[in-house]
């Protein structure tokens, strides 16, 4: 007989990148440890780690400091940090926290099962940047789940001033699209139907492959795999977005109709301070060029405000850009000074006060744009893929339109993981409620025109 397997509990910060990585590391464990969402049961309790805003930084450690009364109570428990904070902070975290076993960087995933067992006898960190992708990636999708993350590039090489990512994972480097296509493959023999791929910069994919092929013609071999009804991508820099790229919206039929665009501010100025290499004229040229493409493509963006030297008369022009764009949805962020980035360092840091003050002023105008946009979503019925089922009640599910808008309807949790036809039956500030109207047939799962979003008749 097997002996029981250990327990491992994972709490997860951050990006969708760190959700990929979470479920990488629950995977490189599973020899000798099983997941559990009970924290107290756990024999290894790992955090992943965000460096992005010190906001994301403090939580961890304040989530540390609480975990030594369990560490207390549970002494045998191996206690772990990853990700970008652990990547950034290494042996300085350890030794501010005398009760931590183990810290890894984000490169040190895979040889996590050696660190863990050497942490038994002696702490350990393990923060070295490795050139080029690790070999032999191990599936990372839940068992019977419909959606996957698949990690296309690692790092970045943008250096946008206010940004750590660079720092903290290291230079861009793009998986073999052999891997990448086989991983999808074998998803989609297991059931699954939405991939969502994912890379700090997406739309630069290909760069330093030995056989070059670049981020269309990968979206190109994907869309033609039998079964994948959805294909999404994040994150797009706009300046390697192109026009190749633009074209494929409306032409391949399971790319999803939304794309995530960070403009980060609305003013040239800014702009070239954050060294985002494109103007605000350039984004919205873009912008626009989708729209002409696929008109009811939905956009969504990170906005930064109280970025160093920004004045009243450039946030207005984020104000303006919000306007113009009329995003579906937007990430607003107070600027937060990073270590070693180059505007942490700039003169004319803005105040905390007009930060806030912007940031609320932004936040009003977009739920305005926002709202406005559900609300256009109303008395239709979409395609909608199911997510999950409610804390509440098992009775209430969750699913995501292919324009990427969140919706709760009554159902029953069968439908789990199923397209279905969901009418929309009201709009609310972030979300939208619906009914269920039917299982889709492979037939009624075609886009009623073309370039128009999957609205389905009931
Ligand atoms: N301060 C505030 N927001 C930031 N972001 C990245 N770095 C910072 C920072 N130093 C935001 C950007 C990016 C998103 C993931 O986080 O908008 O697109
Ligand atoms: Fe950060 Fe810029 Fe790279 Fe995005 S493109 S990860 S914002 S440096």
């Amino acid at each position: 007989m097997s002996r029981p397997k250990k327990k491992v509990y994972i709490k997860t910060f951050g990006c969708q990148m760190n959700v990929a990585d979470s479920e990488h590391m629950a995977q490189v464990l599973a020899q000798e440890y099983a997941l559990t969402d009970r924290p107290e049961e756990a024999d290894l309790y790992l955090i992943n780690t965000c460096a992005i805003r010190k906001k994301s930084e403090e939580k961890v450690r304040s989530l540390l400091g609480s975990l030594k009364a369990l560490k207390q109570k549970r002494p045998q428990m191996l206690l772990g940090v990853g990700g970008c904070v652990a990547q950034q902070e290494g042996e300085r975290l350890l030794a501010a926290v005398p009760h931590l076993d183990l810290v890894f960087g984000t490169h040190g995933i895979y040889r996590l099962p050696e660190l863990v067992r050497r942490a038994f006898s002696k702490r350990q960190v393990d923060v070295a940047l490795m050139e080029g992708f690790p070999p032999a990636l191990p599936r990372r999708w839940r068992p019977g789940s419909a959606q996957a993350l698949v990690t296309i590039m690692q790092g970045c090489n943008n250096f946008c001033s206010f940004c750590v990512v660079p720092y903290v994972r290291g230079r861009e480097y793009s998986r073999p699209p052999a891997e990448i296509v086989a991983e999808v493959q074998e998803f989609l023999a297991a059931g699954g139907k939405e991939v969502t791929l994912l890379g700090q910069n997406v739309n630069s994919y290909g760069r330093g492959l030995s056989e070059p092929l670049a981020f269309p013609q990968l979206l190109c071999k994907l869309a033609e795999l039998q079964g994948l009804e959805r294909l999404r991508f994040a994150t797009s820099h706009p300046k390697d977005l192109s026009d190749e790229l633009i074209g494929l919206f409306g032409e391949l039929t399971p790319l999803c109709e939304h794309l995530h665009l960070p403009v980060q501010s609305g003013s040239n100025r800014v702009l070239a301070a954050m060294n985002r290499a494109y103007t605000r004229e350039h984004y919205l040229e873009k912008v626009a060029r989708l729209r002409r493409c696929l008109p009811g493509v939905s956009l969504s963006t990170d906005i930064i405000v109280g970025f160093p030297g920004e004045t009243e008369a450039d946030f207005q022009e984020t104000l303006t850009l919000a306007q113009e764009a009329t995003f579906q949805q937007a990430f607003c962020f107070k600027y937060s000074p990073r270590p070693q980035t180059r505007a942490a360092s700039l003169p004319d840091q803005v105040t905390e006060e007009v930060k806030a003050e912007r940031l609320a002023r932004l936040l009003d105008l977009q739920d305005s744009i926002t709202l406005a946009a559900l609300q256009r979503l109303v008395g239709q019925a979409w395609e909608v893929l199911v997510e999950g089922v409610s804390k509440r009640s098992d009775q209430e599910l969750s699913g995501r339109l292919r324009t990427n808008q969140v919706v709760n309807f009554s159902g029953p949790p069968k439908l789990v993981g199923q397209l279905v036809s969901v009418e929309i039956t009201e709009a609310h500030p972030h979300s939208l409620k619906g009914r269920w109207v039917a299982e889709l047939s492979p037939a009624s799962r075609r886009p009623v025109a073309e370039g128009t979003p999957r609205r389905l008749s009931c």
